[in-house]
């Protein structure tokens, strides 16, 4: 098939290029790079062997998307283009809501216009807020604390109304958990710029020596040893999932989660970490993080009875790989 993958030169995005590519998709991506670096998708074309093509455009701007979609007959969109620091969305809302519900409408238009057939979009578990885990698809949403959390509620809500509007349309909502790790050859990983608001690339880079501990949000939570607890997956296996969907997609909505359905605490991870690669992380634990939720992990029966799909890799591979990125990677 033909794959227009937004944000493609990304975290998530560039993963999922590789796993396309070696599934026999070609793919096209479409990143303006406003958090990523075209050096990626040399990368992603050195681990598979195969090209990509590659458009520098901003998906808010339809003319321009509208350009690409005459160019290239598509059979399918994967939409991972948008902003995702949670802290930043408060502090500049507008950015946040512009860019990733109007990109969002903009692709949804030109698919309509184009007839083309499927559309996934990269939701998160952050659409559950304070539910009960585990989280199942069928869960009522919760507000969430942020603008990002509801730029992906609102994403999610559009979408749903167009195909109620067009069910012949297909689309897929993947409701992804914690992804963390890098493909296995290390060339391509997470390289978030400043310091880090996530555990895994900030464990990675207190390995490295570049800051000097993890500090830990909080040990009086409800949980096994008092820290938070989040389901990671890893980049690959969600990577996977994407063309899974892809192909097993039909005719309406569909809503997966994509996680392991495991949880992990934060000290169970560090242990991980220490254990995996053989570097110490020191920590200290500080107060809770504003916003922060005691358990995240996912059902994933549905996942797996409906796309036959469900991961491989462990905590001991994600922390692996997260390393194997981090240790060679130069800003
Ligand atoms: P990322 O920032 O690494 O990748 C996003 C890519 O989109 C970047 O390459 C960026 O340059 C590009 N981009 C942003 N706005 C654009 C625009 N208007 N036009 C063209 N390109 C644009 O992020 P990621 O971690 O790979 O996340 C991908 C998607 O998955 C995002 O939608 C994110 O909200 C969602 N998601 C991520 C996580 C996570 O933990 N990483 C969890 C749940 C959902
Ligand atoms: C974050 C986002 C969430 C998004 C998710 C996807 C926030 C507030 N939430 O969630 O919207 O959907 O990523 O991956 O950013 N921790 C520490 N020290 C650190 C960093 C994190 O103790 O320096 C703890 C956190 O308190 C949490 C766990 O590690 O318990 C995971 O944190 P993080 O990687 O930021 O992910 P989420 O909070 O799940």
């Amino acid at each position: 098939m033909n794959i227009l993958v937004t944000g493609g030169a990304g975290y998530i995005g560039s993963h999922t290029c590789v796993a396309l590519l070696e599934a026999g998709h070609t793919v096209i991506v479409a990143d303006n790079l406003i958090n990523s670096k075209a050096e990626t998708l040399e990368r992603v074309m050195q681990i598979t062997g195969k090209d990509i093509i590659f458009y520098q455009i901003d998906v808010t701007q339809a003319a321009a998307v509208e350009t690409l979609f005459a160019k290239h007959s598509l059979d399918g969109v994967i939409h991972f283009a948008g902003l995702k620091a949670v802290g930043e969305s408060v502090d500049k809302p507008l950015a946040y809501y512009y860019n990733n519900i109007v990109s969002t409408m903009v692709l949804a238009q030109a698919c309509q216009k184009y007839n083309v057939p499927r559309f996934v979009f990269s939701s998160s578990a952050t659409v559950y807020g304070e539910n009960k885990v585990p989280f199942v698809e069928t869960m009522k949403l919760l507000p969430t604390t942020n603008p990002y959390g509801e730029t992906k509620a609102i994403s999610e809500r559009i979408l749903t109304d167009v195909v109620n509007a067009n069910p012949q349309w297909s689309v897929a909502l993947l409701r992804y958990f914690n992804p963390v790790g890098a493909h296995e050859s290390g060339l391509i990983g997470e390289a978030p710029t400043g310091i880090p608001n996530n555990l895994m690339p900030y464990i990675a880079q207190v390995a490295k020596g570049k800051l000097d501990k993890l500090r830990i949000f909080g040990n009086d939570y409800p949980t096994v040893d008092g820290t938070g607890v989040r389901d990671y997956i890893h980049v690959m296996d969600l990577a996977e999932g994407h063309v899974v969907a892809l192909a097993r997609m039909s005719a309406g909505v569909s809503i997966y989660n994509l996680g392991t359905g495991q949880g992990t605490s934060v000290l169970e991870l560090v242990e991980s970490f220490v254990a995996a690669n053989g570097i110490e992380i020191p920590y200290e634990i500080v107060a809770r993080r504003p916003g922060d939720i005691a358990k995240c992990y996912a059902d994933v029966t549905k996942a797996k009875k409906e796309l036959n799909w469900s991961t491989t890799r462990n905590i001991m591979d994600m922390c692996r790989d997260a390393w194997g990125f981090e240790k060679n990677y130069k800003d």
